[in-house]
């Protein structure tokens, strides 16, 4: 079945251009608008999909500001940024060995290696944004969910992709069964999918009441899917409907099951995240707070700790046990780089760059290049950082007016090509005191 039902396409670019305005909305936020105390910040957009590694040490994110991000999480700080796609990077995948895989509102797979400013290969082949991304259990088989109607399976190892589509909307989600036999999608057109990938090539196909948005799966098996109608619905492998429990009054957009196959995640568009108890099919408990819309979910291995990844740019970490926030920054091994400056606004507004610069001639580069020494300096020349190309030619001397006007028009304006994710400071207040903040905090 490959109709391309041309009646379909509006619908598509309706949502799509929804998602790029509210991006573009949220992009303009001022900085110094956020909360305090930072949990995990870096994007200039809305965090839009989370994958944490099998050791729970990193973690990697992607966002509507077209970057995707590498995070140490016993470090608390970016590692490195990804920049590839020409738009919102709606999926990212950890392929293990040092590896990841991103996709986008651009149709493409980027395949990375950690710590290379360019992607090893680019899949190409989708005609429409991918959604979704996953690995199979034994990391040989990546699967791409596609508003093409596709979902599209690639061997790792290169080779053609094989293409699965039955699907006659919009495919949403995918999700590996827990012992790589079989690949479940999930769409807009009222059913998942469940595909065996050995022997007879058929799906079984499990209508459902509602368009499907999120799909994730168990290690025992079980199957969550969650809905427009923002119910959780639980099924077998077998495709036969477990049982259902109502999330919130908003579409669940992101879910994820915990790795001890206890709780249940389901982020909703416009409520707070659910945390469902899967044994007694109840909710347990809803985790409100800033940031919502939240897009993206997952579990630490622990099963406990749960990252959030939502509109206001932040990841968050919460306790999904107690519904608690926890502050990473508190328990952070070297402590807070910013205690030394307790109540200083401009190192307040600081917090947005602390997980990617660091301050001191001591310190190492991050994500970003050391700012130590940054006023009088050329921009791209601080050593043993390799920045980006587009950055080398451009003729910039970092004084404070200089680093003033980069946060005042974007990064994006005054040092085209950049890496660095978007983000503006539109106080001009805010901007004079994080640019006194730098002279006293970076001089060598
Ligand atoms: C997600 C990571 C990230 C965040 C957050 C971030 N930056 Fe950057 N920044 C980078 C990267 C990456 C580069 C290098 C870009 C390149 O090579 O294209 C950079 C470059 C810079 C440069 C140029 C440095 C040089 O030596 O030429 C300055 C200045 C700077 N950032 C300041 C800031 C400030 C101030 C903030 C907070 C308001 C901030 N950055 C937030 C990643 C980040």
């Amino acid at each position: 079945m490959a109709s391309r039902d041309s009646a379909k396409a509006p619908c598509r670019d309706r949502g799509r251009s929804a998602l790029l305005t509210l991006a573009a909305v949220l992009i303009a936020l001022p900085i110094g608008a956020m909360a305090a105390v930072a949990q995990l910040r870096g994007h200039g957009g809305p965090v839009r999909a989370l994958a944490i590694s099998a050791d729970g040490q990193s973690a990697i994110s992607s966002s509507f500001d077209s970057t995707a991000i590498r995070w140490s999480l016993t470090r608390n700080a970016a590692e490195q940024v990804l920049r590839f796609h020409s738009d919102a990077v709606n999926a990212v995948a950890l392929l293990g060995e040092g590896r990841a895989a991103t996709a986008g509102a651009d149709g493409r797979i980027a395949i990375w290696t950690f710590g290379k400013a360019e992607p090893d290969a680019v899949l190409e082949g989708h005609t429409a944004p991918i959604v979704a991304l996953t690995v199979s259990p034994d990391g040989a088989t990546l699967a791409s969910a596609s508003w093409d109607h596709t979902v599209r399976l690639w061997p790792l190892a290169g080779g053609t992709p094989r293409v699965l589509d039955e699907h006659t909307q919009n495919v949403n989600g995918v999700a590996f069964t827990a012992d790589g036999r079989a690949l479940v999608s999930v769409s807009y057109d009222l059913s998942a999918r469940i595909w065996p990938l050995s022997g007879a090539q058929t799906p079984t196909v499990v209508p459902m009441p509602t368009p499907l948005n999120a799909v994730a799966a168990g290690s025992d098996g079980e199957i969550a899917v969650g809905g427009a109608d923002g119910k959780v619905y639980f099924l077998t492998v077998g495709g036969a409907r477990a049982g259902e429990v109502a999330a919130g009054p908003r579409p669940v957009i992101s879910i994820a099951i915990s790795p001890d196959g206890s709780m249940v995640a389901a982020a909703g568009i416009g409520g707070a995240v659910a945390v469902i108890d899967r044994k007694t099919r109840t909710l347990a408990r809803t985790l409100v707070g800033p940031g919502l819309p939240v897009w993206s979910v997952a579990f630490l291995p622990d099963s406990r700790t749960l990252l959030t990844g939502g509109a206001d740019n932040i990841i968050r970490r919460w306790n999904a046990a107690t519904g608690e926030l926890v502050d990473p920054l508190l328990v952070e091994t070297a402590g807070d780089p910013l205690a030394a400056y307790a109540g200083d606004r401009g190192a307040e507004v600081f917090r947005a760059c602390v997980a990617c610069h660091t301050l001191g001639a001591d310190q190492a580069n991050r994500a970003g290049p050391t700012l130590a020494g940054i006023f009088g300096r050329r921009i791209a020349t601080a050593p043993g950082y390799k920045f980006s190309e587009a950055l080398k030619r451009l003729d910039i001397v970092w004084t404070p007016e200089t680093v003033s006007k980069l946060f005042e028009v974007g990064p994006q304006v005054y040092t085209p090509g950049t890496k660095m994710p978007e983000q503006r400071i539109g106080s001009e207040q805010d901007r004079a005191a994080l640019v006194q903040f730098l002279e006293r905090a970076t001089k060598r």
